[in-house]
């Protein structure tokens, strides 16, 4: 895993390097002052030399300024370095995503993939940070410290080897324990997160069903399960302390009852001793740093995981195979006897053998009842999922022959579900087609019948239209995502129930002026009320992923008995909700 995050440390490479020296050399001069300590105590003191106590203790000071300045550098240096690395992977990881096909982004699902982006990194770019303060200070603190004490007194450095593989022993059972716990840590994230994405989203209906109390229940509960998995991880973090105390004072404790008869004896300088006990703790005190950064890297790599898997996910549907020179020739969509099904593992097909051709600036019709995979079968034509089996046609070309941006430059669609984005009405047009003229916009927003109620506007195309949209109503909403649509000026344009919100005389001007303004383009219009596509030169009727009947409204209205259905049921209605 450390192979696979090692690339995002580039262009902070140089900064790691000199952090970690600087962290080494600060580790070093640390342990060398207890040395300077030593010969005050045992030379200077005995001989009353104060000359020598005052050079020393400058020596001292020094020493103590210069591994403050290294400490800082340190500091510095791996906080540099933890952001950049940081930085880059989230925006490694939110490129990646940009090319995920829907798919893709169902497996990880949104809540998920912000907690990767967001929290994850964090932990990631902490533990650099840290690591690079810690994983370096620790080990060189240890073996120096470790050194310097078994050159003071080997028989009292025995103490080690009970005292150290105890806590080894220790640290890898607080390990074992913790890392479950991490993992599932970022899990409950997740959750919490999904309940607070969803909630924002639809705050909305949430408030007009008047379920606050219900959502507020629901967060709860994920908030107490990501509040009782932290409280189980953390709680192995923090017994870990206390007992590492125990060890550390119980080795004191046992270097001062053998240490005590060898000073006796006059085998050992009291001077030296106690810079003994400096050294013991400073070999603990590292030793417990290592369980911290282990504790840490156990969390880091949890998160890693994580990370990793956002970025070797395959997109599912790429560029791979197509002719980047290609262009869309014209706009006839032909479907050869396609099937699709949204899961691989499931047994029920979403769309069953399609054999659909249609001619080049035609307009089409598709109506059926919901869930008949009207959506469905529309998304495969700018190749939003993959066509399970058979092959989806568009200029007369496989779509998987063209590259992405090609091919959904030419084919324009406007989904069910859509959304503008915050910022101007200007914008969000732009947002369509970037190089787009005045006059293209003027009369893209005629011919989706949005000219009108912007003009009404305050300022105009230059409303602000906050967030998400929230300043229009449904219908105007609709209509600019049509007129955004258009702008791109595409060869097949698709509306998916795009005109729902709109009245039907309006309704019936956008359609007439699809006819003069945009007569070659492919139109293929997704309508729950018949009268949006009674004119057009083919209406397909679906029916529970498949193509029930074909015809032009007088065929259908002989042959098909679905649409006859429909179409009174509609007719019934006409004067009540029009
Ligand atoms: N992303 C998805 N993953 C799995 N199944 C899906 C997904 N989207 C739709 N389905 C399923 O596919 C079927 C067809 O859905 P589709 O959205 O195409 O219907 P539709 O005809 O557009 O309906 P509506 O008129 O309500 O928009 C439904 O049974 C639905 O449950
Ligand atoms: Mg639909």
């Amino acid at each position: 895993m450390m192979k696979k995050l090692w690339p995002y440390t580039r262009g902070y490479r140089k900064w790691i390097l000199l952090g970690v020296v600087c962290s080494a050399s600060e580790a070093v001069f640390e342990l060398l002052l207890p040395l300077v300590m030593a010969d005050i105590v045992g030379v200077g003191i005995p001989a009353g030399d104060t000359a020598y106590i005052l050079k020393r203790g400058a020596l001292m000071v020094l020493m103590a300024l210069v591994s403050m300045a290294l400490g800082i550098s340190a500091a510095f240096l791996s906080s540099r370095a933890g952001q950049g690395f940081g930085a880059n992977l989230r925006q490694a990881q939110y490129n990646h995503i940009q090319e995920y096909s829907f798919r893709n982004i169902e497996k990880f699902s949104t809540a998920s993939l912000v907690t990767r982006l967001t929290n994850d990194c964090s932990m990631l770019q902490m533990s650099l940070m840290m690591g690079m303060r810690l994983l370096v200070r620790a080990p060189v603190m240890l073996v120096s410290a470790l050194v310097l004490a078994i050159s003071i007194s080997l028989k009292l450095s025995r103490v080690f080897l009970v005292a150290m593989p105890l806590l080894l022993v220790l640290i890898l059972f607080v390990i074992t324990k913790v890392s479950p716990l991490f993992t599932g840590l970022q899990e409950r994230t997740d959750e919490v997160n999904l309940v607070v994405q969803e909630n924002l989203a639809a705050i909305r209906v949430v408030k007009s069903f008047v379920r606050e109390d219900y959502e507020e229940q629901k967060f709860k509960k994920r908030s107490d399960a990501l509040r009782a998995t932290a409280e189980r991880a953390f709680g192995f973090v923090i017994i870990n302390m206390p007992l590492m105390m125990l060890i550390t004072y119980g080795t004191i404790i046992a270097v001062m009852w053998y240490g005590a008869p060898l000073v006796q004896a006059g085998e050992l300088d009291v001077a030296l001793l106690s810079t003994f006990f400096t050294y013991i703790t400073q070999v603990l005190m590292s030793l417990m740093m290592v369980s911290m950064i282990m504790m840490m890297i156990t969390r880091a790599i949890a998160c890693g995981k994580r990370v990793v898997e956002v970025l070797e996910e395959q997109p599912d549907i790429t560029d791979r195979g197509a002719d980047f020179s290609l262009r869309v020739a014209d706009g006839s969509v032909d479907f050869d006897h396609v099937s699709f099904k949204y899961s691989q593992g499931s047994e029920k097909w979403n769309l069953q053998d399609i054999d659909l051709h249609i001619p080049s600036g035609a307009t089409v019709g598709i109506i059926g009842g919901t869930g008949s995979a009207k959506s469905t079968l529309v998304q495969l034509i700018p190749r939003l999922y993959e066509a399970s089996q058979g092959t989806v046609r568009v200029g007369g070309r496989p779509v998987t022959a063209y590259s992405m941006e090609h091919l959904r430059d030419a084919v324009s669609m406007v989904l069910q579900k859509n959304t503008l984005f915050s910022g101007t009405i200007r914008e969000n047009l732009l947002w369509g087609n970037e190089n787009a003229s005045e006059e293209e916009i003027q009369s893209a927003c005629e011919a989706a019948c949005a000219a009108e109620f912007i003009r009404r506007m305050p300022q105009g195309l230059e409303t602000d239209l906050g967030q998400g949209g929230v300043n229009v109503s449904g219908g105007q909403k609709q209509r600019l995502c049509i007129a955004r649509a258009i702008l791109k000026k595409p060869k097949v344009l698709i509306l998916d129930d795009s005109t729902s919100a709109v009245d039907t005389a309006t309704d019936a001007r956008i359609r007439a002026a699809f006819r003069t303004q945009l007569p070659d383009t492919t139109k293929i219009i997704i309508a729950q009320r018949i009268i949006s596509v009674m004119d057009a030169d083919l209406i397909v009727v679906m029916d529970d992923g498949r193509i029930a009947d074909m015809g032009t409204h007088e065929e259908l209205m002989k042959t098909s008995e679905i649409y006859r259905d429909v179409y009174q049921s509609q007719q019934e209605g006409v004067g009540a909700n029009g």
